[in-house]
């Protein structure tokens, strides 16, 4: 094995989101791309985004405390290029996109019309890490297109875009996947689940 110089990218691929906050009715709103999520707690299902601090979606995110992921499918993939690499403190990537947004569940946050699902979070710890801060909370609402989904991502479907390194992505793409299934929740007991998981 040899010494690895960036070994965040070991980490990759990941499915690639539009984040988007801001308020739709007091016109504010801030759209720009995400790789940084992790799942937090299964029960209730909760999330963290971890957003630069400089960025201005940091700057909008603090004021709201909620916010939607948008799954990018290849259709959006030249758009969360765009979004990941332009601020909206330079300009109003909305307006410079035409991107088409519709509310999400609360009526007020947007999401991204034309992606494959969108999950709202609503922010319940805000939690600082050196250069960006973590965004954790609840789903409070979860969508996805009936065709592209079905209780998991049907890849055989569509091709599923994922973020390798820099400007390279991947499409899995259908037949050219191979969906490995294995005989795991069957055989598994679950040592691992702890009380912690059942609450709630
Ligand atoms: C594929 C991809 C993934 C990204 N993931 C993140 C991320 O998880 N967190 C983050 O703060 N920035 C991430 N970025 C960078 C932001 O999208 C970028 O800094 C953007 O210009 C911020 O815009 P804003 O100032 O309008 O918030 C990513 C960019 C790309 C292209």
């Amino acid at each position: 094995m040899k010494p690895v110089r960036k070994p965040l990218r070991m980490l990759r691929p990941v499915p690639i989101y539009i984040i988007s906050v801001g308020s739709l009715k007091k016109g504010d709103v801030n759209i720009s791309t995400v790789s940084w999520v992790s799942p937090l707690t299964k029960i209730p299902p909760r999330i963290g985004t971890a957003i630069d601090k400089s960025s201005y979606t940091h700057k909008v995110l603090n004021k709201y405390r909620r916010y939607t992921l948008s799954i990018v499918g290849p259709d959006l993939l030249e758009l969360a290029k765009f979004i990941g690499t332009r601020s909206g403190r330079e300009i109003d990537k909305i307006s410079v996109t035409g991107v088409a947004l519709d509310p999400a569940g609360d009526g007020d946050t947007p999401y991204i019309k034309n992606s494959l699902g969108y999950v709202l979070v609503e922010v319940e710890k805000v939690v600082d890490f050196w250069s960006t801060t973590l965004f954790a909370g609840r789903i409070v609402e979860a969508k996805a297109r009936e065709e592209v989904f079905d209780n998991r991502w049907n890849i055989e479907a569509i091709p599923f875009p994922l973020h390798l390194a820099k400007h390279e992505f991947i499409l899995c793409q259908g037949k050219l996947t191979t969906v490995v299934k294995t005989k795991w929740g069957i055989a598994m007991k679950k040592p691992w689940r702890t009380n912690i998981d059942k609450e709630e």
